[in-house]
């Protein structure tokens, strides 16, 4: 089934959104579809309270601009209410357990809890003890609600997912292997380009490949030929020191004009940001008319707005 045929049900079968891994293509057409919905509704100044009176906690253990705001501002859309901890402020960051922190949160009636840190096993052990939704704001190996809402705009800007082909390019992090998930699950071709030694997780391609067209490759200038999406992130993610060996086997990953010239003619450049002119990207291919960046940014909030109603709505 494509996108376009899939109808609404404002109904999902799941608890949580934690990895994408779990979640079928029907999911996600009913989060994106939703989403859309719900951004539809919004630009003619309509706000349905479907979270009223729900609160959501977000913490963060990295630092935020889009997930925090986005969040906040789309709970507060839907009647609810956000709740903001930094890590370092509240006791996890004094070395309290996830296990205490879920079993606390639980006991003041939290519906949800958006989750930003360093490993996924934090955010799979806050789902198991808490008692409300967890959602996944990014960890090292995940951004979830980055690649639905990427894949929204991706819907947004062609009509269709089915046999468009986005290409990846730089390391194989959290924001690729997300990507891999929900691009493989939608009818998306995805293409990474990553140097030797940093391509994506492999148990992630190999799930994917169960559900899509996924190929892993070192050679970008061949990757990019067709491409109806070019799509990069950060050398070095949030966490990971600065190395010169890691720079130097990413730099010829770089998204320059050269590159956007080889993908399709109307082929549009995306990246989650926050972006490094001059690093990853160059200045003029994300300040360019093929840019989608601010879309992406803003879809988040709509889409989590559908990811926040599916999972915390009575
Ligand atoms: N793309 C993204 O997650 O941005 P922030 O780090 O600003 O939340
Ligand atoms: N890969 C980046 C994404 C930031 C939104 C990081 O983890 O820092």
């Amino acid at each position: 089934m494509d996108i376009s045929q899939y109808r609404v049900k404002e109904k999902i079968n799941h608890k949580h959104l934690l990895t994408l891994m779990d979640y079928s293509s029907e999911d996600i057409f009913e989060i994106v579809s939703l989403g859309i919905k719900l951004k539809h509704l919004y630009k003619k100044g309509v706000n349905k309270p479907l979270l009223k009176n729900k609160t959501l906690a977000m913490i963060f253990s990295k630092s935020s601009t889009r997930t925090r705001v986005s969040f906040e501002q789309g709970i507060w859309q839907l009647g609810g209410h956000a709740l903001f901890l930094s890590a370092s402020d509240i006791q996890l960051g004094r070395g309290e357990t996830i296990h205490d922190t879920a079993k606390t949160l639980s006991r003041y009636g939290v519906d949800g809890v958006m989750i930003r840190t360093f490993l996924q096993s934090d955010v799979e052990e806050l789902a198991k003890y808490g008692d409300f939704a967890v959602i996944n704001g990014l960890t090292d190996d995940f951004h979830p609600c980055q690649a639905l809402a990427d894949i929204m705009t991706v819907y947004e800007v062609y009509g269709r997912l089915k046999g468009l082909k986005l290409v990846y390019s730089g390391d194989g992090n959290n924001v690729a292997n997300s990507l891999i998930l929900a691009c493989a699950k939608t009818g998306v071709e995805i293409v990474c380009a990553t140097p030797k030694g940093y391509e994506p997780n492999e148990e992630v391609v190999k799930h994917a490949l169960e559900w899509g067209k996924v190929t892993i490759t070192d050679d970008l200038e061949e990757a990019v030929i067709d491409a109806d999406v070019v799509y990069t992130d950060v050398f070095f993610s949030m966490g990971q020191k600065d190395d010169d060996k890691k720079l130097k086997a990413l730099t010829p990953y770089q998204i320059n004009q050269s590159i956007m010239q080889k993908a399709k003619k109307d082929a549009v450049f995306m990246h989650c940001l926050p972006a490094h002119r001059g690093e990853e990207v160059t200045a003029d291919v994300i300040d360019s008319p093929a840019s989608v960046v601010f879309e992406q940014a803003e879809n988040r909030m709509h889409i989590q707005k559908a990811v926040m109603t599916l999972l915390m709505k009575d």
